[in-house]
């Protein structure tokens, strides 16, 4: 009986939203009946040559109906260097460098929609002059784990922020005539057994975790192209995942473009006709033999398989076309590169990505007309990042570092004594060496900054510690005798500031302590070393927030608390399958429930000015019918200088029929404030905002009865509460 009605509310929820779905712009009527026309024009084999790749990075073609290969690219932060035509062998082309932009978590830490649409648009006019017609982003997986080795790559813990980070992400690239392909559809947190892992999890943390990422960029940000993520769910793999991909996708979302699969993620010709494959690309075979190609040929003329299904991947692959201008080259976007204004847009999102984590006394900024010296130490000071971690590797055209930005401004004017401070190697003498040259440079210098955190280059000697594609880290822990490091220059210098260069939370609460500021400044891009000496020498006031939770120590993670993650590598007990127990409570959801503190939280990030809230109101009214609650409030900057403060709202609905977490973010905004200006601030809280994900109806539900609205500058640094009534 259970199963009948979730079918009948299942059945139901496709009625209501197909139907809205099946409204068609002017333009796409146009657009189909071109496509509709051209179709019958095409041979069976021809037809066939378009759905599966012909290259590495390239799909077939029909030169005499003037439909050319589609050409993708590699990746989420950067256009990513020319491949072989049939190996993952770099071309070694001389023109192919790009910008590399801020990897995806720093992006989400700007909490900046505007700087989510500068994002797109640099990476869509980079690809559009490389002649890409696909750019393989943006990477949107849940920071469901801190070991997941592609957290980097991945924005947040929170559906919500990434939602409206990924909305205008999209429009940037798109309006480049390029289209964008979120990815990996879905659940796809870890890289450990990426390939076969069966992520079992419930339908309401289906629908309020894992897919409203994907559901903004489809709904809200018109993205072209979903990739299909290598795991599987509930038993099928995501790359032909009938309830994934045609349930909910193309039917209840209304997905009108490609799902492409991840490279080699395919593995069936039947389930990749059939469950929502339109093409297939970088399986380990040769491009005649790939699933749908021969293989699909032969199923279909024995009948077993329809030829519609074709003609539907073959409509939605000429429906991408169109939309990027294809067939109307006059009209096409030309892109462009490196140029003047896109290196600015990459330090300002930068810029703003940076988070202040803890700044006393005044630390930072630095006062540098007081400085004659200053020690920088780390190897994070001088290593280059861009082309490294996986996938998403650029060759970039230029990578500031942390120490060849600090020579360039102040090289001379003050003195820099730079120490390397730690090494990759195990070699602990070394080690020892590195250590008390880097305790002399403090010795000597006003004031020590220490670069540290993790990199992204996986060897011998990193693994376990580094974060990239294909790798889960093994722990959270500092590597390299980092903490070792910071105590004993802390020692030698009072005036100790750390900068972490890294992509996911690391342990640091064992020497936190004892330092008086420390700034989390990711992998920040081509200009990441002249966003950073801005921030820290104040010309920049940091506006960035943690956009996921910072555990003390992995224990404290809900996938290792109460999930389940697999063993770490190396310790493989042949597990499959993986349920997710946490369920709903991932990241502050789980933290603020179960009332287990953090290093930092999720949304926190300080400034060099302070920000006052009052006068909070909410009024009812009444929109197309429905209720809508307007939170209204001020914030005031109170403090010296200039400054960002993103005002974040959260839902608390503390009387449901089933458990929600404490608080959920729904609505944030980003305000700059000169010294003394207060701003006005509305939030509309509707019921969608409200409401959780009902598994007996199958649909989202708002229960009647209290709720409560959060305002603050962080998800624990609340300043402002009201409770309303639906
Ligand atoms: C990789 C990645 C995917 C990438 C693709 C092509 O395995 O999972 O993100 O776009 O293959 O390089």
């Amino acid at each position: 009986m259970k199963n009948f009605l979730i079918l009948t509310a299942f059945v139901s929820l496709l009625t209501t939203t197909s139907s809205s779905a099946s409204k068609l712009s002017k333009e796409d009527s146009e657009i189909y009946k071109k496509i509709d026309a051209l179709i019958p024009k095409m041979s069976l084999e021809e037809k066939i040559s378009l759905i599966h790749g012909n290259a590495k990075f390239y799909t077939g073609s029909i030169e005499r109906l003037g439909i050319p290969a589609l050409a993708m690219s590699d990746g989420p932060n950067g256009v990513r260097e020319e491949v072989s035509k049939d190996s993952w062998k770099p071309t070694d082309w001389v023109n192919d460098s790009s910008t590399w932009l801020p990897a995806s978590t720093a992006l989400a830490a700007t909490w900046n929609t505007d700087m989510a649409y500068s994002f797109g648009t640099v990476l869509g006019q980079e690809a559009r002059f490389r002649g890409k017609d696909v750019i393989l982003g943006p990477a949107i997986n849940i920071h469901r784990t801190p070991l997941g080795g592609r957290n980097f790559e991945y924005m947040s813990e929170d559906p919500f922020l990434i939602a409206q980070i990924v909305t205008r992400y999209v429009k940037g690239v798109q309006d480049q005539d390029v289209a964008a392909c979120a990815k990996h559809f879905a659940a796809n947190n870890q890289e450990w057994k990426r390939g076969y892992i069966d992520v079992l999890l419930s339908e309401r943390a289906l629908q309020e975790i894992y897919f409203p990422g994907f559901k903004a960029a489809v709904r809200n940000g018109g993205a072209l192209a979903v990739m299909g993520a290598y795991n599987k769910i509930r038993g099928q793999h995501c790359c032909h995942n009938d309830y994934i991909l045609n349930k909910m996708l193309k039917q209840n979302w209304g997905f009108k473009g490609v799902v492409i699969s991840d490279w080699n993620g395919a593995h069936s010709t039947q389930e990749a006709a059939n469950c929502g494959l339109d093409i297939e690309m970088g399986t380990n075979k040769p491009f005649d033999q790939y699933f749908m190609a021969t293989p699909l040929l032969d199923e279909i003329k024995k009948g077993n398989i329809k030829e519609d299904v074709v003609n539907d991947k073959v409509r939605r692959i000429l429906y991408v076309m169109h939309k990027i201008h294809t067939f109307d080259k006059a009209n096409q976007k030309t892109g462009s590169f490196n140029t003047p204004e896109q290196q600015a847009a990459v330090r300002k999102i930068a810029e703003e990505a940076i988070v202040l984590l803890k700044n006393e006394n005044n630390a930072l900024p630095l006062k540098i007309e007081n400085l004659k010296s200053i020690a920088v130490i780390g190897d994070n000071a001088t290593r280059k990042h861009a082309h490294t971690g996986g996938s998403c590797l650029i060759k970039a055209k230029y990578e500031i570092t942390p120490l060849e930005a600090f020579q360039k401004h102040l090289g001379d004017k003050i003195k820099i004594n730079f120490a390397q401070g730690y090494i990759f190697e195990k070699d602990s003498l070394k080690r020892q060496q590195m250590l008390k040259q880097a305790v002399e440079a403090a010795k000597k210098s006003d004031v020590a900054i220490i670069f540290g955190g993790l990199s992204r280059n996986w060897n011998d000697t990193t693994k376990g510690y580094a974060e990239t594609e294909g790798r889960d880290r093994e722990n959270m822990k500092m590597p390299y005798q980092q903490p070792e490091l910071i105590k004993a220059v802390r020692e030698a210098n009072p005036n100790t500031i750390v900068v972490l260069l890294c992509g996911s939370p690391i342990e640091i609460s064992d020497w936190i302590e004892k330092v008086p500021a420390v700034v989390q400044a990711w992998y920040a891009g081509s200009e990441a070393g002249n966003a950073i000496y801005n921030i820290l020498t104040g010309a920049v006031n940091p506006s960035g927030k943690l956009p996921f939770t910072w555990p003390v120590k992995l224990e404290d993670s809900p996938a290792h608390a109460i999930g389940e993650y697999p063993e770490h590598p190396g310790m493989d007990s042949g597990k499959e399958v993986e349920s997710y127990n946490e369920g709903i409570f991932v990241g502050y959801r789980y933290f603020d429930t179960k009332n287990v503190n953090p290093t930092f939280c999720f949304g926190h990030g300080l400034s060099y000015t302070q920000f006052k809230y009052s006068d909070l109101t909410i009024n009812k009214k009444k929109v197309k019918g429905e209720p809508v609650f307007e939170v209204k409030l001020y914030v005031t900057n109170t403090g010296p200088r200039e400054g960002k403060e993103v005002v974040q709202l959260y839902i608390s609905d503390p009387q449901c029929s089933v458990e929600r977490p404490l608080k959920e973010l729904k609505g944030f905004q980003k305000i700059d404030l000169q010294p003394g200006e207060k701003k006005g601030i509305i939030f509309d809280i509707d019921k969608d905002k409200l409401s959780f994900f009902d598994e007996k109806t199958m649909n989202w539900k708002a229960e009647p009865g209290e709720f409560k609205a959060l305002i603050g500058s962080s998800s624990r640094d609340i300043r402002l509460t009201q409770s309303f009534k639906l």
